[in-house]
């Protein structure tokens, strides 16, 4: 048996000074510390960048915490899946040392006052229609990284928009953490894995394809040469309108970095696109070529 396949060890705590030790003792010891902070409802997307992790450093910690500042009034924070048991084995499993839950009233105690904003990237695509959201994120994920002090942190390319908004707080807030983004892990027939998928029946499964089959299209049209990039996004919108049950909120291109809609076809660009299919809310992107 090797050593990875034997049943490791993970310490489970919601208290901050016990988090904080361990840190400091990995710390102490030289090691590599990687963290990937999640919201739980774990799913093989989630446990790709836990097994990165621990691939690439020596003390990974995992942090579940539904934060609910990132959830607007109308949204799923109530009935937001929390299988707390499973989501402890999936961890133990995917190779992580610590895992670090910490209560609502832990990480925003009463008085709390402080946000992280970061400007410009927030207010469009998912900030358009989520205008609180990034707010939430940039501020639990500072608090996550100033706890847990990692060397790596971990984000999925699934939330294209979140991970560089995060690298933008990061390099403008010097925070040390080098943040690493993972590729986005999709079922046999392309859906990208969501915690939020449970939402969905049968029929509003297939649906949920046509954001796949739209990122597919404008791929495929930039590699045959297609490049007028207004009528590219037209044909995406037009694939997912003609699914029955999808609403687009947004088909487009854009920089990877800055995320500004293209006109002209560039060396990187990313397909951005989001529809609400019957209850649900789903995004998904594709880097191109
Ligand atoms: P959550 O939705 O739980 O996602 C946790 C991490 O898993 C995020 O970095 C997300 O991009 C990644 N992820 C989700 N689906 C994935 C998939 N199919 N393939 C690869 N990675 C995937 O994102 C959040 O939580 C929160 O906003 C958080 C960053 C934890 C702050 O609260």
């Amino acid at each position: 048996m090797s050593a990875d396949s034997l049943p490791r060890e993970m310490l489970i705590t919601a208290d901050f000074s016990e988090l904080r030790r361990s840190v400091a003792a990995a710390r102490h010891a030289g090691q590599i510390i990687g963290c990937v902070p999640t919201m739980g409802a774990l799913h093989a997307g989630h446990i790709s960048l836990m097994q990165q992790a621990h691939a690439e450093c020596d003390f990974v910690i995992a942090t579940l915490f539904v934060n609910p500042t990132q959830f607007g009034p109308q949204e799923d924070l109530q009935k937001y899946p929390r299988p707390f048991e499973a989501d402890c084995d999936k961890c133990r499993v995917a190779g992580v040392d610590l895992l670090f839950h910490p209560s609502v009233e832990s990480i925003y105690p009463p008085g709390y006052s402080t946000f992280v904003e970061v400007e410009g990237l927030t207010t469009k695509w998912e900030g358009a229609v989520r205008p609180t959201h990034f707010r939430g994120v940039t501020t639990v994920v500072a608090k996550l990284l100033n706890l847990t002090q990692p060397d790596k942190a971990y984000f999925g390319q699934k939330d294209f928009q979140q991970q560089a908004i995060i690298r933008r707080m990061c390099r403008d807030l010097d925070m040390p953490t080098e943040i690493v983004t993972c590729p986005t892990v999709r079922d046999p027939d392309g859906l990208a894995l969501s915690s939020r998928n449970a939402y969905l029946n049968v029929t509003e499964r297939a649906s949920g394809l046509s954001l796949y089959r739209a990122l597919c299209l404008a791929r495929d049209k930039v590699r045959t040469g297609e490049k007028d990039l207004a009528a590219i996004r037209l044909a995406m919108r037009a694939e997912m309108e003609q699914t029955p049950g999808v609403a687009v909120d947004y088909a487009t291109i854009a920089d990877p970095d800055s995320l500004v809609e293209l006109n002209e076809p560039q060396p990187r660009m990313v397909a951005l696109v989001a529809a609400r299919v019957g209850p649900t809310r789903l995004i998904d992107n594709r880097l191109i070529p």
